[in-house]
């Protein structure tokens, strides 16, 4: 089902009395959601992530705009006539019943002619049980499991009456580091076998990153930027988003431009054709700082730190901003000598990226409109 929201805003009385007046939850969010894709509402707490997954759902009306799900306006239908499953953080479950009826909870609420005969019901549970992996417990009840496997009881539960949409608020914040990266393979496995369109909100850039087809990073009630998570990776179109994807985080500098050279204090640290002189914002991403001893950028060394594959270079430079240190990733086979007090780098180009120093938003160099243009002509 594809899902299109029509600029649709949602504005609450402000919570904060002496402030008064109306708060924007959401702003003008114009976005469509392709059918049988897993896309990620990705964004800081209080964004407007939930907000957005209510007014699809429909637990919530937008103050403006419209939703349709294919050529239909459900705007203002109630929930139970969308035809979506939600998961939240807390499972949510009745602790009294079994895990069977639990699921089956959901058709046992069906009116009318959708009322399903108890055979059926019983076959849908142990269809949607099977989709989870948790065929065995249905006998259980919640507190004879853990936390990932009540999770999955919930999603089940979402999938029993066949939804044509689901819903993920933070479905995985409530589960200890080990079993919110299995839960996530789950979701992404059972989003792909049932082909169900998905929107999963989460507050963690690298659980959108790794599992949704799309993400749409959020700021305070407005998109920010829609795409491939490894394009919004690549191609940040503003210094919030390049500052809100990555770990280690991108490296953030005060910089100067001029005769199409980037300066970073006074040195000389690449060509950015195409970009006016002025003050600019420049990010670096970790893996974009090439160590060289002839190289431009002078850095004070803090550590060198081990970790399996690669090593991370902790350094320090006076036009840094944000973070007190840099962080470099390189090669562990690298050789960084650790008796001086300076590393020098030289940066990586695809690594590198320019931002006003006033908006945010992305300055590109010249090379970067050919690497464009090929990535539009290949749908890159
Ligand atoms: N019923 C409400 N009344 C007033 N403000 C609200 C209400 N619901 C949410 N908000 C505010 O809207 C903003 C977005 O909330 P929410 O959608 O829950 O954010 P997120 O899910 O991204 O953390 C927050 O600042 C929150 O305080
Ligand atoms: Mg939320």
């Amino acid at each position: 089902m594809k899902i299109k929201l029509e600029h649709i805003s949602k504005r609450y009385p402000n919570r904060d009395k002496k402030v008064g007046g109306v708060f924007t939850a959401v702003d003008d969010f114009d976005l469509t959601i392709p059918d049988g894709k897993l896309v990620g509402l990705l964004g800081p707490s209080g964004c407007g992530k939930s907000t957005t997954l209510n007014m699809i759902c429909g637990l919530e009306t937008p103050t403006e705009g419209k939703i349709w799900f294919g050529d239909t306006d459900v705007t203002k239908l109630t929930p139970e006539l969308r035809g979506v499953g939600m998961v939240f953080q807390s499972y949510a479950l009745y602790p009294h019943l079994t895990v069977r009826q639990n699921i089956m909870f959901p058709l046992e609420n069906l009116k009318g002619a959708e009322k399903l005969p108890k055979d059926e019901m019983l076959r849908r549970v142990e269809q949607a049980a099977g989709l989870v992996q948790i065929g065995e417990l249905l006998d259980r009840k919640p507190n004879e499991m853990s936390g990932g496997q009540q999770q999955r009881v919930a999603i089940a539960r979402a999938l029993v009456k066949m939804p044509k949409v689901l819903l993920l608020d933070e479905p995985l914040s409530n589960l200890d580091a080990r079993l919110r990266l299995s839960t996530r393979e789950e979701i992404r496995r059972i989003q792909r076998e049932t082909g169900i369109t998905t929107i999963f909100v989460t507050h963690d850039q690298e659980e959108a990153m790794s599992i949704c087809d799309e993400i749409v990073v959020m700021e305070a009630g407005i998109i920010r930027q829609v795409g491939r998570p490894q394009n919004v990776y690549d191609e940040p179109d503003n210094l919030f988003v390049s500052k809100f994807l990555g770990t280690p985080p991108i490296n953030v500098f005060e910089a100067t431009v001029k005769d199409e050279q980037l300066l970073i204090g006074d040195a000389t640290v690449l060509d950015v054709p195409g970009v006016p002189d002025g003050p600019v914002t420049a990010g670096v991403r970790p893996e974009g700082f090439i160590v060289d001893a002839e190289g431009p950028l002078v850095c004070g060394l803090e550590i060198v730190e081990r970790m399996g594959r690669d090593k991370s270079v902790v350094a320090t430079h006076p036009k840094l901003t944000g973070t007190k240190q840099i962080r470099a990733i390189i090669d562990s086979d690298v050789h960084v000598s650790t008796h001086t007090d300076t590393v020098r780098f030289r940066l990586r180009r695809a690594k590198t990226r320019l931002f006003d120093v006033q908006t945010g938003e992305r300055i590109h160099f010249a090379h970067d409109e050919v690497v464009r243009e090929y990535n539009r002509q290949t749908g890159a």
